[in-house]
């Protein structure tokens, strides 16, 4: 497993040359240095967002203080120190499978300013990054996107996907168990902290998850700088009868079309167990004067439809939520456990050639993986471009449905095999946005 610091790893030379072709220039943003507010509020900009305050700014670098930042900088232009594109990138430890993990090249804040598209930007920064991550060892980079037509040309491929959830709690009525424990509020003083340390429990176990960091906890505690919402965030925790904070709601009130029919907002519900997600689902559904749930990044089929008499009552919207891309068969295959023996010849074809070649999967009685390069091309049996391995990887969808849409081929028995093997331990999730 690569262990390299991200923030030390040299720029990428063929992104440096191309740019520099087109009269660009290619650097890294040290975020306690003088650049960092130009890179932020160029970042803010492209995400369509207002100037930023120094408070926020000031938020902001904290969080981004341990990612590596990188910017295109056109010097002709009036603000020369505001980049024209911006990607930042860290390595966050991503589960595989219970228990297990892999180190992801994780990518955020990938922007172009509107006056500089389509000039082949984004195209430099996301090779940047995948031949940066690739050559120091990283076997998978990972997005959340915000357009689903803009990262499938550099291989990756949504592998969670999440649902938003709106549940009419005037037909829900619930029907599922009685937790034991109790629930409590809690200070918003130090509620990033007690978020932190629930999703720490849960993210180990479930396939897809990454750890949060401070800035996104404060986020949605209500502690960041600029929150509009901030004063109306309230939160209950779950303790069960040992005593032990095993869950948190962390939520605010809007009234809605009438004083008895509010809208209660989770900003975070992280449950470690059935009985905390009961118990806080419960709460929030019971809740007096509420007529309306919200919530986002719930698992696909979410949870809380077993836990209520009326299914119909929770409405769900599924969204590809995490895309990954393989940059490394060997060490992307071999870092889960798999459900059931496997031996499958797989040829795979990659445009940026990292992924490129045949492969021999083999797993055993124990869910282990080995995973070479094959020397024996005619053996191949499976084919499929690099997205679909991204697709595969933690199990959340099947090969059998990737090859009736033509994104993967093979003889049906060994895609019946590949469906058993890959099946997750639980259902992928990725629970935030990164
Ligand atoms: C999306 C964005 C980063 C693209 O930057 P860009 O520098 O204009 O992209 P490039 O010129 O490098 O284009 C590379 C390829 O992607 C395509 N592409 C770019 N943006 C696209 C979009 N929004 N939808 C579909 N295709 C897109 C280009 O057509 C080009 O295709 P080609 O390889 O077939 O020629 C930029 O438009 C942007 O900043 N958007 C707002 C912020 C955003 O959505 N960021 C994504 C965060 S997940």
């Amino acid at each position: 497993m690569a262990s390299l610091d991200a923030l030390t790893l040299p720029l990428d030379d063929i992104s440096t040359a191309d740019l520099a072709a087109t009269g660009l220039e290619y650097a890294r943003v040290d975020a306690d240095g003088p650049g960092f507010r130009p890179f932020q509020r160029a970042v803010a900009r492209g995400f369509l967002g207002g100037e930023s305050t120094d408070d926020e700014a000031e938020n902001a670098r904290l969080s981004l203080r341990d990612r590596r930042l990188t910017g295109v900088f056109d010097r002709s232009a009036l603000e020369p120190d505001v980049p024209v594109g911006t990607i930042d990138s860290w390595v966050a430890p991503m589960t595989t499978s219970p228990g297990r993990r892999l180190d992801l090249w994780s990518i955020s804040a990938v922007t172009v300013a509107p006056t500089h598209r389509r000039r082949g930007i984004a195209r430099a920064m996301l090779g940047g990054e995948l031949r940066t991550a690739a050559a120091a060892g990283y076997a998978v980079a990972g997005l959340t996107v915000t357009e689903a037509t803009i990262y499938g040309r550099w291989g990756f491929s949504p592998a969670t996907w999440a649902s938003d959830v709106v549940i009419d709690t005037r037909r829900a009525g619930w029907a599922g168990p009685t937790a034991p424990g109790r629930l409590d509020f809690v200070p918003r003083a130090d509620l990033a902290e007690r978020i932190a340390a629930v999703h720490e429990r849960i993210r180990v176990q479930r396939p897809g998850s990454v750890p949060g960091w401070d800035g996104r906890w404060r986020g949605l505690a209500g502690a960041a700088p600029g929150d509009k919402e901030a004063e109306k965030v309230r939160a209950v925790v779950y303790r069960d009868t040992a005593g032990a904070e095993r869950g948190i709601l962390v939520y605010t009130l809007t009234e809605a079309e009438s004083f008895t029919a509010h809208e209660l907002n989770v900003r975070a519900l992280f449950a470690d167990g059935g009985e905390a997600a009961a118990a806080l689902w419960r709460f929030a559904i019971e809740h007096d004067l509420v007529a309306q749930v919200k919530a986002w990044l719930q698992p696909p089929v979410p949870p809380v439809q077993w836990m209520v008499a009326d299914r119909r009552a929770v409405t769900a919207t599924l969204t590809d939520h995490q895309w990954l891309r393989i940059l490394d068969v060997e060490g992307a295959f071999s870092a889960r456990r798999y459900s059931a023996p496997l031996d499958v010849m797989l040829r795979v074809s990659d445009p940026l050639g990292f992924a490129e070649g045949d492969w021999h999967m083999r797993v055993d009685d124990d869910g282990e993986a080995r995973v070479e390069r094959a020397d024996d091309s005619s053996a191949a049996v499976v084919s499929c471009a690099v997205n679909a391995l991204g697709s595969l990887l933690l199990g959340g969808v099947r090969a059998s449905e990737l090859a009736e849409a033509g994104m993967l081929d093979g003889p049906a028995d060994v895609v019946a095999a590949i469906d058993r093997s890959f099946a997750p331990a639980m259902t992928p999730l990725l629970d935030i946005w990164y």
